[in-house]
């Protein structure tokens, strides 16, 4: 286990295996059918490696990248598009893949955005969802973890832009963020 981290919330493990079930959902989901798959820079670009392997229907894929939350562990509320995507989402099928939900701020402002440029269909897969947090009435199509009002790090969540790559999702000392 990583030195900074106190406690392994959920497995390496537990975790693809999650996310091979998730895969055969929205693999029956979108049968018949090419979603357009849009990544959420910069949190989502793990689990999205991991997902689209394990999604059978063709699928074509773009990245967006946002940000709320900055250095700190609180959102700001103001979300900031950092990277915009690159193809036009009118009448396309969309996935939004997030690692999470939090307050809930990011995902609105994404689906509204895209609601706005005409994509046909909106879904979300998130990999973990946080429901203590919440401040805007939202939830995921297909959610993997419901994850503890707790601030967690890894496998693509950061604090400070560091530990997106543990392959587990763990919580880190309190001495790491309170100096
Ligand atoms: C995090 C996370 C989600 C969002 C969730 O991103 O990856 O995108 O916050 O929080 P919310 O539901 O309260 O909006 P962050 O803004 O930290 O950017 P990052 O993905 O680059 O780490
Ligand atoms: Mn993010
Ligand atoms: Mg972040």
């Amino acid at each position: 286990m990583q030195n900074d981290i106190q406690e392994i919330l959920i497995s390496e493990e537990e975790i693809q295996q999650r996310i091979r079930e998730l895969g055969a959902q929205l693999s029956i989901e979108y049968a018949g059918r090419t979603p357009l798959v849009i990544c959420v820079l910069k949190g989502a670009f793990i689990f999205m490696a991991d997902l689209v392997k394990v999604i059978t229907v063709p699928v074509e894929m773009d990245f967006m990248a946002v940000s709320s939350y900055g250095a700190s562990t609180k959102s700001s509320g103001v979300v900031k598009i950092i990277k915009d995507l690159d193809v036009p989402v009118e009448g396309r099928d969309v996935l939004i893949v997030e690692d999470i939900i939090d307050s809930g701020l990011t995902l609105s402002y994404l689906i509204e955005l895209l609601q706005a440029r005409n994509s046909k269909s909106i879904s979300v897969v998130t990999l973990f969802d946080k429901p203590a947090g919440r401040t805007v009435n939202l939830e995921a199509g297909y959610t993997g973890f419901v994850l503890p009002d707790e601030f967690v790090v890894g496998y693509g969540l950061d604090y400070a832009e560091r530990y997106r790559n543990l392959p587990y999702v763990g919580v880190l000392k309190p001495e790491i963020y309170s100096n």
